[in-house]
């Protein structure tokens, strides 16, 4: 399998690793069918990402992608922030085998909700954000992990 440069740089030196203290947003995800699951927390200012952390437990293509997911979150509007998808992040990593394709969506659900999670403690709603759906997805993941 394939991997681009960036997806092996953010695997090997994962940015923004760990947890914020008092984040004004949390959002945890999982996937049913491999297990794996990533955490992502905000903090969040005046509608601005100020900071981003993840915890991921799970692949190697799960922790590059949720890496990348908060590189991408930083500095950015929640308007902005809404409009990240799976296939946003995968690109800015060059892409992902299509196998992998899965564990962007969780970088994607992540995201999103931590932002739901924001706007339920702040009382401030984010214009086109979903609330999340359960965890149990019937996407294909493929065989491996
Ligand atoms: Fe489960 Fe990548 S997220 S294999």
């Amino acid at each position: 399998m394939d991997y681009s440069e960036k997806v092996l740089d953010h695997f090997m030196n994962p940015r923004n690793m760990g947890e914020i203290d008092g984040a004004s947003g949390v959002g945890q995800v999982g996937n049913a069918k491999c297990g794996d699951i990533m955490r992502i927390s905000l903090e969040i200012d005046e509608g601005v990402i100020k900071d981003a952390k993840f915890r991921t437990l799970g692949c190697g293509a799960a922790i590059a992608t949720s890496s990348m997911a908060t590189e991408m979150v930083m500095g950015k509007r929640i308007e902005d922030v809404v409009k990240i998808t799976n296939s946003s992040v995968a690109e800015a990593l060059d892409g992902l085998p299509p196998a992998k394709m899965h564990c962007s969506v969780l970088a994607q659900e992540a995201l999103h909700a931590a932002l739901y999670d924001y706007s339920i403690k702040s009382g401030v709603a984010v214009e086109g954000l979903k609330p999340p759906t359960d965890h149990d997805h019937d996407h294909d993941h493929g065989e491996e992990h």
